[in-house]
């Protein structure tokens, strides 16, 4: 992480080190103890942390929503893992692979409970602005996560449906932590929903950087399975690209690939075709497509320029990242 973020971070990490659980069920417990010691970039909360700061807001009143939003996420990532079947996680075992299926649920339930405490620890005037927000996001992150799973088995899925679908499952809540963060700063509403937009189309490249990163990390660095999309046959932007500018024989290939078992062919297979069709270019252009939609979107809000700089880096730092 950049020396500019530390700061954020290490406020939140000492949050979430103190945050306690009881001792037991062990098997409820540990694995969430688990899964917060993995770490991962605290990207939500310092975005919280961050939407409070541009409209003059102190850190430590905005510091029990960022916790909301981490803990919710990580929610969501555990069930994800068993939706996705995926191994690996943070570069360690996934929940349900290391416990099991039941674990995963439950742990991962108890833990989107400990998210609402977080949620209402706030003072109730802002907690009365901040509950329907999070509740909106929450229930459009589950119907996102839904229409991923459906598209899964789908064959055609239109460009303007993945874009919907990755808007709900990962990018209304980059948008719902920054205007928390605005929300206990008191900032104006017409600037919160500027921030918020800021927030939905960097969470859109957000996401597009995470279908790349699915297909070309590497592995040493990304923590996650490279090629579980392939396997998977998810409608990332990459193969729905692919697919629409495939010619009559890559059409033939990948229609072959898509139903075959042998994991290894597979993935080695979409990926000769997705050079062939030039897909990490068209997909990094896509990024930055929402990466410039974020900024005029940050231009809007009226406050200092200056004031808006560490979202900037913040937003280069997430576009280029590794993992
Ligand atoms: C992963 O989110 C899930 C997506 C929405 C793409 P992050 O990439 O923020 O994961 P961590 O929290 O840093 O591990
Ligand atoms: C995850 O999308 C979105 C949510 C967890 C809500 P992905 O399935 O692409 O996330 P990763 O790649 O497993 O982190
Ligand atoms: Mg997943
Ligand atoms: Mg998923
Ligand atoms: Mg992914």
């Amino acid at each position: 992480m950049i020396a500019a973020l530390s700061r954020y971070q290490e406020l939140i990490a000492e949050h979430i080190s103190a945050h306690r659980l009881p001792e037991g069920p062990e098997n409820l417990y540990d694995p969430i103890r688990y899964f917060l010691t993995l770490g991962g970039k605290r990207m939500r909360p310092v975005l919280a942390l961050m939407g409070a700061e541009l409209f003059g807001g102190e850190l430590e009143n905005a510091v029990q929503a960022g916790l909301a939003v981490e803990l919710f996420h990580n929610f969501t990532l555990i069930h994800d893992d068993i939706m996705d079947e995926a191994p690996l996680r943070r570069g360690k075992e996934t929940v349900h692979k290391k416990w099991n299926d039941n674990i995963g649920i439950l742990s991962g339930d108890a833990l989107l409970i400990e998210a609402y405490k977080c949620l209402a620890n706030n003072e109730p005037q802002t907690l009365a602005k901040l509950l329907p927000l999070f509740n909106q996001t929450a229930t459009e992150v589950c119907e996102g996560q839904q229409m991923d799973m459906d598209f899964e088995t789908r064959s055609v899925v239109a460009t303007e449906d993945y874009i919907q679908m990755i808007a709900y499952k990962t990018a209304v809540l980059l948008g719902c932590s920054l205007k928390m963060g605005a929300i206990t700063a008191k900032a104006q509403d017409e600037d919160a929903d500027d921030l918020y937009q800021f927030g939905l189309n960097l969470g859109i490249a957000f996401q597009i950087q995470d279908d790349i990163l699915d297909v070309y990390a590497d592995q040493n660095k990304f923590g996650k399975q490279v090629g579980g999309d392939i396997i998977a046959n998810k409608k990332t932007f990459l193969l729905l690209q692919a697919l629409k500018d495939a010619n009559s024989d890559q059409q033939k290939r990948f229609d072959d690939l898509l139903s075959t078992t042998d994991v290894a062919l597979k993935v080695k297979g979409v990926m000769e075709l997705y050079d062939e069709l030039d897909i990490y270019q068209k997909a990094t252009s896509k990024k930055n497509y929402y990466h410039d939609m974020a900024m005029e979107n940050l231009k809007h809000i009226r406050v200092d320029a200056t004031k808006k700089a560490p979202l900037e880096g913040l937003a280069h730092f997430l576009l280029e990242r590794e993992h």
